[in-house]
């Protein structure tokens, strides 16, 4: 069977920036240490007067389309992965598309174009009904281009505000893939919870304290559904372990929890059975309570060992560097978790072809989904071609007025013709409406 997968990836940031410890931490009364941290956040990226989620995503989408050498003849499915969109209708692929045709000959009226909503999990969703599009042979050698796009904002002064972004990860699915081949086994953990909602309104109702705790517990069910399907989890496997990162603090949880999870019963927890000892069983508790505070007492000492310290250093803490500097992308933090990974892998100069990422993707509302892929050859090339560092560093440098101003253009409270603070070049901007995505 032919490996379908990812065949290249493009990263598309919001161009301004706003510094959380510099900027935001002052301004809220608090220490920088609560963000760069306990949150594990630097800055969040936002995005100009000029951007939003079709923007971004047909200018990651145009870069990617270039650097393949693609026509639009050669894209069979556009499907846009978002929890910002402003049309109830029309998907927001219509628009992407629309953008891209001004720049294109020919056009993408043979292409079936959808969105997929279900809050952050939907750019994974979008990825799993490309491969299973391709697979079932009926692409008929065309590829799918998938775009994970959110302009990721709360209200202001909601404790969410601080672990805001703006972007989008434009990826081109095919057979013989560049980056990554998909596995065929899948876990899922999903359940009806109301911790993260928009109904009908910009910003998300969010109950911030649960969501950690429903992430967590979904994450859990997914992998235990992974393993059920026969999906391999020892944490030693794995050249790095993606997950969606809402911030880099809740993947430090998530990975505790996981690898304790993960080393039962393994040559691993063999092995710091002297150090921690074994890991508590539920038939030796008389309730679930004294159970859950045995088992948090060993992943406290389990995470302080230096067996764990160095495989998060290798494994986890690498996925975990464009989200630092960007904040939450939404549909695209798995996505950029994944990018991130490879990029340090290239920087490092590690041999990780043909290792093996686990991806742990996660939508509030809420369900968790676990997979796994091969890093394939040509993978080092594709990767080398992100311009994420150059973009990071071209952001402009919000004051906290400043992010103010643009906020509340952004929740539509104030007019968009305000200066912006960038300027547009050679690329889609949002002109206002009747003139989306104009090429400047
Ligand atoms: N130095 C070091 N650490 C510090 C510190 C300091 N000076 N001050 C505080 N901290 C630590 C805290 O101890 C805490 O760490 P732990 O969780 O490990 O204890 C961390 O910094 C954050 O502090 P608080 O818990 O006090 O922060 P908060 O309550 O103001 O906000 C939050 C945290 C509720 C998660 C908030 O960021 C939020 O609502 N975020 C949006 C929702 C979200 O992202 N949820 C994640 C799961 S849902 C999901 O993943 C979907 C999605 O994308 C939204």
């Amino acid at each position: 069977m032919t490996d379908v997968g990812i065949d290249g990836i493009e990263v598309r940031t919001g161009k301004l920036k706003l510094d959380l410890a510099e900027t935001f931490a002052p301004e809220k009364g608090e220490e920088p240490g609560k963000y760069t941290k306990g949150l594990g956040l630097f800055a969040s990226s936002l995005p100009d007067v000029y951007e939003d989620i079709v923007t971004m995503a047909a200018n990651a989408s145009h870069r990617l389309m270039e650097r393949k050498g693609l026509e639009p003849e050669d894209i069979g499915r556009i499907d846009v992965a978002t929890e910002s969109a402003f049309d109830n209708s029309k998907p927001v692929s219509t628009y992407v598309a629309g953008c891209l045709e001004q720049v294109y000959d020919g056009d993408f009226h043979h292409a079936n174009k959808g969105e997929r909503k279900f809050a952050c999990i939907s750019g994974t969703q979008a990825l799993d009904d490309a491969y299973n599009w391709i697979r079932a042979g009926r692409n008929r050698g065309r590829k799918a281009l998938v775009i994970a796009t959110d302009t990721a904002l709360y209200a202001r002064d909601d404790p969410g505000e601080a672990t805001q972004g703006a972007g989008a990860v434009a990826m081109l699915i095919d057979e013989d893939p560049d980056v990554v081949a998909f596995s065929t086994e899948q876990g899922y953990g999903s359940a009806d919870e109301t911790d993260f909602l928009k109904p009908n309104q910009q910003f998300p109702s969010v109950d911030g304290k649960r969501s950690v705790q429903v992430y967590l517990a979904r994450m859990r069910e997914a992998l235990e559904d992974f393993e059920a399907a026969g999906g391999d989890t020892h944490p030693d496997n794995f050249a790095f372990i993606p997950f969606h990162t809402p911030f880099p603090g809740m993947v430090r949880k998530a990975a505790g929890l996981g690898y304790r999870h993960c080393i039962r019963g393994t040559d691993v927890e063999e092995e710091l059975a002297g150090e921690i000892g074994r890991q508590p069983r539920r038939e030796a508790f008389d309730s679930e309570e004294e159970y859950f505070e045995a088992v948090k007492e060993y992943t406290d000492a389990l995470t302080e060992t230096d067996t764990y310290t160095e495989w998060y250093e290798q494994t986890i803490d690498p996925t975990l560097d464009i989200s630092r500097e960007v904040g939450n992308w939404y549909t695209g933090s798995v996505h950029i978790a994944r990018a991130s990974g490879l990029k340090r892998a290239l920087e490092e100069g590690r041999a990780v072809t043909g290792k093996k990422l686990l991806v742990g993707s996660y939508g509030s509302g809420a369900q968790a989904e676990i997979h796994a892929e091969t890093i394939v050859e040509g993978w080092e090339s594709e990767i080398e071609a992100l311009n994420i560092d150059e973009q990071i560093e071209a952001r402009y440098d919000l004051s906290f007025e400043e992010y103010e101003e643009i906020h509340d253009v952004h929740n539509h409270e104030a007019e968009t013709d305000i200066e912006p603070r960038t300027t547009p070049e050679g690329e889609f901007a949002f002109d206002g409406w009747g003139r989306m995505g104009e090429r400047k």
